[in-house]
């Protein structure tokens, strides 16, 4: 069956009211049991190297729907559930390295991630180095006889460079370290990470899993070697979600594969535009031509989602501010792939990037929604009058 099919069907074996199609909310800290064989059974079933107490925070019936679709969706072999995507990052991170280690991580990773490399990571002993996201197989210069670790994200989610990641992980792979695989912007719909080489795929589920912009969860998935690790970590950590976010999470999931077609087709119908409109520099969208990460993202990527950025002329930052403000289909806010159109601009901030630096003009995000592209279209070229327009206070 393809990724639609099963996203749709699978999941649903743990009805417990026949004739519903959707699992019902369970809300439950303590789950009771029949009888101490009937309890024993169920702590065996989930055993994580030894048998376990079971309560609400294990085993409920939506948590194990919303892991089965993320296996289905993005391959591997089990996966674990978080309160946030950036928490299922940073205990991925966990599960790979002890103190004394040395990890990698592209420089055009999820800002947060990267703090929780220099602040967290750090004080236990873990030295994380930042590498050029377009850097491939050179990764081998940068790797020490401690490298257990190389962070991908693909395409970074604010300058879109796309990472080699079958050349990164070959070299990874070869000296030992793991890799983990931030695969936010395509899914699993449009891009196989474990195929091309990962060990640890990470899917904040908060963005098109969900898809409404109304949930914050998160998701690891692991290959069978990495498993134990992951689930002891996930275990350990005591990370969970609240069922109502879960059930959210599962019914987004049921039409992923149609929302993500949408956001493609309309977000390439407006990127191709935007790329021809005098007042942008450049649109940084791996699947137009033009784009420097084009040919691996057509070697690697069966698809590209709805979010891209765009460099405007250079201009006052008043002349951005009064094309986002004047906006009436684009809203103004973080997170993405939800239904609705977004708009930010990117403030790539000092700190925020330590080997490639943005030097261009300014920056925007934008996460094409679902509404119709000729309604999205009109709104941004109305917009794009702003820039360079006299302005009484600029300056
Ligand atoms: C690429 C990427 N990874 C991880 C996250 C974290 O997800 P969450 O917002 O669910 O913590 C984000 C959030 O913006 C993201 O863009």
């Amino acid at each position: 069956m393809k990724v639609s099919t099963r996203l749709v069907q699978k999941g649903r074996k743990a009805r417990s009211r026949p004739g519903t199609v959707n699992l019902p909310v369970t809300r439950a800290s303590t789950v009771t049991f029949e009888s101490v064989a009937d309890m024993e059974a169920v702590q065996k079933r989930f055993d994580a190297g030894e048998p376990i107490p079971t309560y609400g925070m294990m085993n409920m019936p939506l948590r194990v729907a919303f892991e089965e679709l993320m296996v289905e969706l993005e391959g591997g072999y089990r996966a674990a559930t978080f309160p946030t995507g950036l928490a299922a990052n940073a205990a991925a991170i966990l599960a790979c390295v002890s103190a004394g280690d040395h990890v990698l991580v592209s420089d055009s990773v999820y800002v947060p991630v990267r703090r929780f490399c220099t602040r967290t990571l750090a004080r236990f002993g873990v030295d994380t180095t930042f590498y050029d996201p377009t850097i491939g197989a050179g990764i081998a210069g940068l790797m020490r006889p401690n490298t257990r670790l190389v962070y991908v994200e693909s395409p970074g989610s604010h300058t879109f460079e796309v990472q080699d990641i079958p050349a990164i992980a070959k070299v990874a792979h070869e000296r030992g370290a793991a890799v983990i695989n931030d695969n936010a912007w395509a899914t699993g719909i449009f891009y196989r990470a474990f195929d091309h080489g990962a060990d640890l795929v990470v899917q904040p589920a908060t963005k098109y899993p969900s898809g409404h912009s109304d949930v914050l969860l998160g998701a690891v998935i692991a290959n069978e070697a990495w498993w134990p690790r992951l689930h002891q970590v996930a275990f350990d950590l005591g990370q969970t979600a609240s069922p109502d976010d879960l059930f959210l999470a599962v019914r987004g999931m049921r039409t992923l594969d149609a929302r993500l077609r949408r956001h493609e087709k309309s977000a390439l119908e407006i990127a191709t535009k935007l790329q021809a409109h005098p007042k942008v520099k450049r649109v940084l969208y791996p699947a137009l031509e033009s784009d420097p990460g084009h040919a691996i993202w057509k070697r690697d990527y069966l698809g590209a989602s709805g979010l891209f950025g765009i460099e405007l002329v250079d201009c006052p930052k008043a002349d951005v501010d009064a094309f986002v403000d004047g906006l009436e289909r684009f809203a103004l806010g973080y997170s993405w792939g939800g239904f609705d159109s977004l708009i930010v601009p990117q403030n790539i901030w000092k700190g925020g990037r330590s080997v490639r630096p943005w030097t261009g003009g300014p920056l925007l995000r934008i996460s094409i929604g679902l509404e119709d592209p000729g309604d999205l279209w009109d709104d941004l070229a109305h917009g794009l009058q702003e820039i360079g327009q006299p302005r009484r206070n600029a300056g």
